[in-house]
């Protein structure tokens, strides 16, 4: 009775932790020679503000000021302490794809196949978002794929302000470093992030916005997340309108 009760408190503790699956068959939540143990994640949280002060904010904008490429971004952000959301995932997914592509994809946060695997879009998401770019002839290695945020939030919640904030200079800089010539935004948490847009998806999808940078005006398309596609998909048909402006603008700049 008592083991069954440890068993409960234990699985507790993951669940507030945000775990909601094992990693391996190896990983046993059950395994009684562990299950007192307290994720690592769990205690290191209570250490780190959730607030972001000024003072983190300003040092997130000053470390990516600093960086001149991205593999130095991605080594800033990987000794990055500021944001709570690291604490509990597996993995800081860094963008991936070509340094000097076109097409710039942003997305929102890794979900539990990319903190897996380190990768952004790499899960079921990331499948249909392949195909979508195939079906406009683009691979995604010619393209840049990256997320509002390197972390996953617990149990895909979504991100909060202050998260998102506290994330958004990583993004701007590889923005900065790419100087992609298209961004397509996947969905309202890039849309928000990125435009600092507060409209919805629904009604911003399609409409052809500018990313104003200091020596270039970058023409931006917001479209659904290909996660809310894959809930609805009845709404694939504007996807799919969206991703062939994005086509048809490419082919006139050629
Ligand atoms: N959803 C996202 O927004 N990004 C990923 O990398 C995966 C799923």
């Amino acid at each position: 009775m008592n083991k069954q009760i440890n068993i409960k408190e234990s699985l507790d503790w993951y669940i507030l932790a945000g775990v909601t699956e094992t990693c391996a068959e190896g990983v046993c939540l059950l395994n009684t020679e562990n299950h007192f143990a307290q994720p690592k994640t769990v205690t290191k949280t209570a250490t780190v503000s959730t607030s972001p002060t000024s003072a983190v904010l300003k040092n997130a904008r000053d470390v990516c000021a600093s960086a001149t490429s991205l593999d130095e971004l991605r080594d800033i952000l990987m000794k990055f302490d500021g944001c709570n959301l690291k604490n509990t995932a597996a993995s800081t997914v860094f963008g991936d794809g070509d340094s000097h592509a076109k097409v710039m994809l942003i997305g929102e946060a890794p979900g539990a196949d990319e903190d897996r695997m380190g990768k952004p879009f790499v899960g079921r998401c990331g499948k249909l978002l392949d195909k979508m770019l195939a079906a406009i002839q683009l691979k995604r290695e010619n393209c840049y794929i990256t997320n509002v945020l390197p972390w996953r939030p617990p149990g895909n919640r979504t991100p909060t302000d202050d998260e998102i904030a506290i994330c958004l200079p990583f993004l701007k800089k590889q923005i900065d470093l790419i100087k992609p010539d298209f961004i397509l935004l996947l969905g309202g948490i890039a849309l928000k992030a990125v435009m600092d847009n507060p409209d919805s998806i629904s009604r911003t999808r399609g409409k052809w916005l500018d990313y104003v940078t200091d020596n270039k005006n970058i023409p931006v398309l917001a479209t659904y997340h290909p996660s809310y596609l894959l809930r609805s998909s009845a709404q694939k048909a504007k996807s799919w309108a969206d991703f062939l402006r994005l086509k048809k603008k490419m082919d006139e700049i050629k």
